[in-house]
């Protein structure tokens, strides 16, 4: 279709009117409370981000001071410059001289039940051996690692003792095939491969290690595999390649002096799929990620010395990498980790967790979310949930009708809710509440953090007015941005660089409302087109969870002769209700009362499963195919149910 001048108008209809002001108990206590103090500092922030993130940056552990705050020549940005630190050590040996020190920085619990502790003391003697266990293996500094763990410390043990050395982890989440152990060990260049020989999910042994065997199958490059002992699942061991990490650990000594690096080296590389082409490795360096990523853990779930903190990402997300081990870590908090699966062996474990380890912040993601409304609100009843005062969601726009389940059921109407923006490439929080200051309201990621500069603009780069359309960008760079994109650069340019001239452009469409706050409507490539309206996926969806039949839903449009598309909505249901034809019908009318007749679903599908990413995300490319009635083409690799297809009665190419 060609385009058009108001191509890039994303109409809005759903408006949502609730707001939640932060209670008095809560801003007590709050790093932020006062919203007028907060809008300056956040104004001012944002007209000198160097100057609001230098302050930040010295509340860091630097054995080098940088000479330059920042050095700019779009799109490469260097930030501390001339500066030297080490990321570990600031996880870590900063914590060991005052109260930290016996304080607990790892509490786990696996998939069966185990249990262990680890205080920042225990979690330095642990980093330190494994990180000679690395020197020992032959691995230096700017050496690539992947690690392929389940989630068990050593996981972030690995991940520090390599930032400690100055090698870079490239982190593969443990539920990836051995197809994309491969395509990252070849793309990163890695030369050592930690694993383990199994993890448990849903009672069952993942069997990593033979994965791993098969990835490397006629690979030369991979000189070592070091082998953590989790499950003793009976496992091959390549004579010469493979040894056993407790083995290793009988040979070396339990200090590691760190590698002051340069604030620019890179600390690790993380695979993100796009919807075309092969997965993109995000380079992320060291002082400025170290730097953004403490801060926001700081002030956005508003860290307290005694708070329980429980991120429940995989480190082989982003999340996971920002907010389960170095934000965290940097404020010396105290992080529950958990192996396994939500509803193992019932769908309660989370809440039981919560109230066993009397957690205190719970952050989380909206697909999540969607499956414990699912299940049923009497899982949670069945827990003590009181210890929580704060809850975080990131991955996706939360439906507001997701958002005040979370805020009922679980924070019982008391605790904050702050709904994170961010992405792999920008490596840490860009848009989120302040939850002792900012007035909450279901849906929305709120205003951008200090010193971000976010902005919605139509194609030619000018920002739109409030209440329109358009392409959320950020015009001035911040510190964890990604650096490039590993081994190429021109697809850096061209992903994030070429959209908008001069700006960083994010992929995602969205609007701001009259209080400036920003409304994420989707994916950019997502967006419907229906009769010369573009409508944003997540409004459609957020219409359909809104009724109480419906449990999870995706939007795609269907090509249509005379709209240009069709909206044809995929939804599954919440338990008790059935399919047929008076429900679609009513469907298709609570959708048209509550945005418009112009987003009534033209179809509606009902489904069991929707095609989800590892990480949560529904893969809307493949419905769209589906909805058109063509074979499935393209990557599939990343699709966490492959018998998802089959149910939706795609045929596969
Ligand atoms: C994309 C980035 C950042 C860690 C996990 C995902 C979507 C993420 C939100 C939110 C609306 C969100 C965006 C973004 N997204 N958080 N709070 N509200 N949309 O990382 O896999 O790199 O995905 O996730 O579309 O661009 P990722």
């Amino acid at each position: 279709m060609a385009k058009t001048s108001e191509s890039t108008v994303i109409e809005s209809h759903l408006t949502e009117n609730r707001v939640f002001k932060p209670s008095k108990e809560f801003s007590k206590n709050a790093h932020f409370s006062n919203l007028a103090a907060y809008k300056k500092l956040l104004a001012q922030s944002i007209k000198s981000p160097e100057k609001f993130w230098a302050k930040e940056a010295a509340s860091l552990l630097w054995s080098k001071k940088w000479t330059q705050v920042l050095k700019w020549k779009a799109p490469f940005a260097k930030w501390f410059v001339g500066g030297r630190l080490n990321a570990s050590e600031n996880c870590l040996d900063r914590h060991l001289t005052g109260p930290h020190r016996n304080k607990a920085a790892i509490i786990w619990e696996g998939e069966p039940g185990e249990k262990r502790t680890l205080t920042y003391h225990q979690l330095h003697r642990e980093v330190c051996l494994f990180a000679n266990i690395l020197k020992r293996n032959g691995v230096k500094s700017g050496d690539r690692v992947l690690i392929y763990m389940p989630l068990v410390p050593e996981a972030a043990i690995a991940m520090l003792a390599c930032a400690r050395i100055g090698a870079v982890h490239n982190v593969v989440f443990g539920g990836f095939s051995s197809e994309s152990i491969k395509d990252r060990i070849m793309d990163s260049g890695a030369s050592v491969v930690v694993t383990a020989d199994g993890g448990y999910r849903r009672g069952q042994i993942v069997p990593l290690k033979q994965n791993v065997d098969q990835a490397l199958a006629g690979v030369k490059q991979v000189r070592r595999v070091i082998v953590f002992r989790r499950t003793h699942l009976d496992i091959h061991i390549e004579e010469g390649r493979d040894v056993w990490w407790h083995r290793e650990a009988e040979y070396v000594a339990a200090n590691c002096a760190p590698l002051a690096v340069d604030s620019e080296h890179p600390l690790f590389i993380l695979y993100t799929s796009g919807s075309t082409g092969k997965p993109k490795g995000i380079l992320h360096t060291t002082g400025g990620y170290l730097t953004q990523t403490a801060a926001t853990t700081k002030y956005v779930f508003d860290l307290r010395e005694d708070d329980v903190y429980w991120c429940t990402a995989d480190i082989g997300w982003v999340t996971g990498h920002s907010y389960l081990v170095y934000g965290p870590l940097a404020n010396g908090a105290t992080c529950l980790m958990y192996e396994g699966a939500p509803n193992w062996p019932e769908p309660d474990r989370f809440w039981k967790l919560i109230a066993e380890y009397g957690v205190t912040i719970l952050y989380t993601a909206p697909t999540a979310i969607r499956a414990f409304m699912k299940w049923g609100d009497e899982w949670p009843r069945k827990h003590d949930l009181s210890s929580l005062r704060l809850l975080g969601t990131v991955g996706e726009p939360i439906n507001p009708e997701a958002w005040m389940w979370y805020f009922k059921n679980i924070g019982k109407s008391r605790c904050p809710i702050v709904d994170t923006w961010w992405q792999t490439e920008t490596g840490a929080i860009m848009i989120a509440p302040l939850p002792g200051a900012t007035p909450l309201k279901p849906g929305t990621a709120t205003l951008p953090f200090f010193g971000i500069d976010a902005a919605i603009v139509d194609d030619n780069g000018k920002e739109v007015g409030p209440m329109e359309g358009g392409k959320l960008v950020v015009r001035k760079p911040w510190p964890s941005m990604l650096r490039t994109i590993y081994g190429d650069t021109p697809r850096f340019r061209k992903q994030y660089w070429s959209e908008v001239k001069g700006f960083y452009f994010t992929g995602d469409g969205a609007r701001r409302d009259k209080d400036g706050y920003f409304w994420i409507v989707g994916r950019i490539d997502d967006v419907l087109n229906v009769a010369g309206h573009r409508l944003g996926t997540a409004e459609v969806e957020s219409a359909l969870v809104a009724h109480p039949g419906v449990a999870e839903a995706a939007v795609v449009g269907r090509p249509d002769d005379i709209k240009g598309q069709a909206v044809v909505a995929f939804v599954t249901l919440r338990s008790g209700h059935k399919a047929g034809k008076d429900l679609s019908e009513a469907i298709r009318k609570h959708v048209a009362q509550s945005i418009g007749a112009i987003a009534k679903p033209d179809d509606i599908r009902f489904t069991d499963v929707l095609p989800k990413t590892r990480s949560g995300k529904i893969m809307r490319r493949l419905l769209k195919q589906v909805a058109a009635g063509k074979a499935i083409t393209g990557d599939t690799t990343t699709l966490e149910d492959f018998s998802v297809l089959a149910k939706l009665g795609a045929a596969q190419e």
